[in-house]
């Protein structure tokens, strides 16, 4: 079949080229011509395990082509992704300006029967705004052209995309024709061979499968997270709780390891978004918020722990820290917990030196120049680099370098044995044994919070 991905980002580059990969015609479209311009020399603008092989590979055999014409594009296929970002406005929402503007052009550009499909994630009633907004555009041209809308959340990890896209867990088509379900069901039958998993529902009903998704591991996320700070007060080991619960198979141990707070450009935004959803229909979606809420304060728990043990001054203090990134496997840093950490060390007068194995690139143009230029923030070299004279390591990401590291040399660079670990990658009694002070994410450990800050959170 032949296919036109709207969007070339995390979502659409992999959806793209997964679907050439299965010897589909696959056209990317991205309005951002230096992507596009990249990517047709063979560049990949993102680190994501296994892509860069498969991109490469089917753009080499014709099959996966780039563009920055969407006109160009639709005239050479008939089943359109819509695959651009949805990012949280001012009060919460997904900003659907992207998605409108694209079906916009869609209905400008419609000239014979077509799958319009929403991959991105949409607030519930969205598939009836592109329908409403490709018809205007029909309407305005006297054009008469059928065409079907469907949802098609994606259900991706970042760090694995390229094997989620490939084996997923199920295949979720919102549709309201057989027309259109069929031509989906013949597309993701590729991807369904070993056992069925194509799962179709109505429009709605898929768009809000992928929110409720998301809210529910943000939701385990942070109810672990919240136990884990009690634990630290009562000198339990969160990380002991952990096992003990996971057992259970009605809970099961995903999703429930404590840690710095969830960052990402889904998690973050898709609580947000189905908040306000809640809100707009006379709603207290008082989980959700709470969700939300725990979310940001777990970030800032890592800074807090530092200043309930140096003080709320941390002028003349330097810190290693380790993994910008919001989580191992990619480089993508929107909401991640390390910004956070960074602005309350720095914001403290501390200086940091901070390594990431993939997204010290990333981290140059997403962080405050005026860090580097100022020389509060350098970036190390080698993850041992980043250690050089500090009072302290301070780990965010839970890159698999940093799980076995060599403790004795680490303490002969260091200035002082401390390690606080947001990810709890350590055993607390196994650095004790070398002589580190360790502060864990509820470990059992707790430091008198200061005066009006740490009772808060
Ligand atoms: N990143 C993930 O892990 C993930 C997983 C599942 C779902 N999603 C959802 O998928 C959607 C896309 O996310 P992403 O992370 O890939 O976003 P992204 O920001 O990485 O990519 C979006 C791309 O769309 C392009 N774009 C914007 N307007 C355009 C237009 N009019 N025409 C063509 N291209 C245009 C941008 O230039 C950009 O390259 C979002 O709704 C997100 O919530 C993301």
């Amino acid at each position: 079949m032949n296919l036109t991905v709207i969007g070339t980002g995390y979502v659409g580059l992999v959806t793209g080229a997964c679907f050439a990969e299965m010897g589909n015609t696959v056209y990317c479209v991205d309005i951002d011509e230096s992507k596009i311009a990249k990517l047709k020399k063979g560049i990949i603008p993102i680190y994501e395990p296994g892509l860069e092989r498969v991109v490469q590979a089917n753009h080499k055999d014709g099959r996966l082509r780039f563009t920055t014409s969407l006109a160009e594009a639709m005239a050479d296929s008939n089943v359109y992704f819509i695959a651009v970002g949805t990012p949280p406005g001012e009060d919460g929402a997904a900003d659907l300006k992207y998605v409108l503007k694209v079906a916009e052009e869609i209905g400008r550009n419609l000239d014979k029967y077509a799958v319009v499909v929403d991959k991105s994630t949409v607030p519930v009633g969205t598939g009836d705004k592109v329908r409403a907004t490709i018809a205007a555009e029909l309407e305005t041209r006297g054009a008469k052209v059928e065409f079907d809308v469907v949802s098609n959340p994606e259900f991706l990890k970042e760090g694995a995309a390229v094997d989620d896209f490939m084996r997923p867990d199920r295949i979720i088509i919102g549709s309201e024709t057989e027309r259109a379900t069929e031509i989906m069901r013949t597309l993701y039958a590729d991807f369904s061979r070993n056992h069925d998993r194509i799962m179709v529902m109505g429009v709605r009903d898929a768009e809000m499968t992928k929110y409720t998704a998301n809210a529910m591991l943000a939701t385990k996320i942070s109810f672990m997270n919240e136990i884990s700070n009690l634990c630290d007060r009562l000198g339990v080991d969160v990380e002991k709780v952990r096992l003990g619960i996971g057992s259970d198979g009605r809970i099961g141990y995903s999703f429930i390891y404590p840690g710095c707070g969830y960052g990402g450009s889904c998690f973050p935004k898709d609580v947000s978004a189905l908040i306000h959803m809640a809100e707009q229909h006379q709603l207290f979606p008082l989980v959700l918020q709470s969700v939300h809420q725990r979310n940001m304060f777990q970030k800032m728990m890592l800074g807090e722990k530092i200043a309930a043990r140096y003080g709320t001054d941390l002028s003349g203090k330097t810190f290693g820290l380790w993994g910008l990134a919001f989580k191992p496997g990619t480089d993508d840093m929107r909401e991640a917990p390390s910004i956070v950490v960074l602005h309350q060390l720095i914001g403290a007068g501390a200086k940091v030196q901070a390594y990431d194995p993939v997204a010290m690139e990333m981290a140059k143009k997403e962080l405050p120049q005026a860090w580097f230029e100022n020389g509060s923030l350098t970036l190390a070299e080698h993850q041992y680099d980043a250690l050089k004279g500090v009072d302290a390591l301070v780990l965010v990401t839970e890159w698999k370098p940093f799980r076995h590291p060599d403790f004795d040399a680490m303490k002969r660079l260091m200035k002082a044995p401390v390690i606080f670990d947001g990810r709890n990658q350590y055993d607390p009694a196994r650095l004790a044994a070398q002589g580190f002070d360790y502060y864990g994410m509820g470990r059992g450990k707790s430091l008198k919070p200061l005066a009006g800050t740490g009772c808060a959170y």
